[in-house]
C-alpha cells in the first residue's frame, strides 16, 4: 500500500505506562498523543523524572506501553510479536545514546557492521554501509581504529553512523551529548541536524540543542506541557 508523503513516520497514540510501585503500580505516562513527520527534528525536554526516555523506548518498541499504540509507517505495533517488533527496529529506527554502546576490541567498521547484522544485508552490503556510514559521519579515516583509538565525539560518530546505516524512518537520541563537552556536544548536533533522510528525536536538557531544532516537545509528570513547531507556525 502507498502512503500519502506527508503520512506520519510515527504516531503515539493514547499511550500510558505503568511501572510497578511499592505494592501497586506507578503512572509515568499519561495518555500520551504525538506525531513525528517524515523529515520532523523534534527535541524532547522537561525535568528528570518527566517520562523522556520512557516515552522515547516506548516510541522505539523497546519497551511496550501499558495502553495504546505506536503506529510505524501506518502498521500497528500493538500486536507485533518481539520478533515482530526488532524487525521492524532493525530496520526502520536508528538509536543513539548518551553512552556510545561500542564494543571495545573491534574497530568502527566493524561495529557500524554489527548493527546491520539483523537487517537483511549482505556480508557485502554491511561492509559498503558501514564504510559509506562512517564517510557521512567525518570517519571515513578512521574506520580502522577501535574505540579506544577514539575521542568520545568520534566514538559517538560512530554509533550515529551504526544508527544510520540501514538508512531508517527514524533516528532516535536519549542525550546524546550528555558524556560530551560543549563544543563536541555541539559538532555531534550538527551532525544530527544534518540527517535530513529520516525524522530525528532528540532528548536533552540543553536549551541551545534544543532551540536549535524547529520542534520542542515539553514534558512534565508524564504529560506534553507543550509542543511547539517553528516550522509548523511560520
Ligand atoms: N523500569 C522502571 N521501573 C520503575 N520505574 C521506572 C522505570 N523506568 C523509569 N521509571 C520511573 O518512571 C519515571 C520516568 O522516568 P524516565 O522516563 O527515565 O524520565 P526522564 O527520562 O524524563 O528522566 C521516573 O519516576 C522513573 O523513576
Ligand atoms: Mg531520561
Amino acid at each position: 500500500m502507498t502512503q500519502a508523503v506527508d503520512a506520519p513516520a510515527l504516531a503515539v497514540r493514547n499511550v500510558s505506562k505503568d511501572f510497578p510501585s511499592g505494592g501497586g503500580t506507578l503512572r509515568v505516562l499519561h495518555g500520551i498523543d504525538l506525531e513525528i513527520g517524515p523529515s520532523a527534528q523534534v527535541a524532547i525536554v522537561g525535568p528528570s523524572g518527566s517520562g523522556k526516555s520512557t516515552l522515547l523506548s516506548i516510541m522505539g518498541t523497546l519497551e511496550n506501553p501499558t495502553t495504546g499504540d505506536v503506529v510505524v509507517g501506518g502498521a500497528s505495533t500493538a500486536t507485533m510479536t518481539d520478533g515482530d517488533k526488532a524487525a521492524l527496529r532493525s530496520r526502520a529506527f536508528g538509536f543513539v545514546f548518551q553512552q556510545f554502546h561500542l564494543l571495545e576490541h573491534i574497530d568502527a567498521t566493524r561495529n557500524v557492521e554489527l548493527g546491520l547484522l539483523y537487517a537483511g544485508f549482505t556480508p557485502k552490503e554491511r561492509r559498503e554501509r558501514a564504510l559509506s556510514a562512517l564517510d557521512r559521519v567525518g570517519l571515513g579515516r578512521r574506520a580502522d581504529h577501535r574505540p579506544g583509538q577514539l575521542s568520545g565525539g568520534e566514538q559517538q560518530r560512530v554509533a550515529i553512523a551504526r544508527a544510520i546505516a540501514h538508512d531508517p524512518r527514524v533516528v532516535f537520541a536519549d542525550e546524546p551529548t550528555g558524556a560530551l563537552d560543549q563544543a563536541t556536544g555541539a559538532s555531534v548536533m550538527d551532525l544530527l541536524r544534518g540527517l535530513t533522510a529520516t525524522a530525528l528525536v532528540v532528548i536533552t536538557h540543553d536549551a541551545a540543542i534544543a532551540d536549535s531544532l524547529p520542534r520542542r516537545v515539553r514534558m512534565r509528570d508524564g504529560r506534553i506541557e507543550q509542543d511547539v513547531d517553528q516550522e509548523a507556525r511560520a
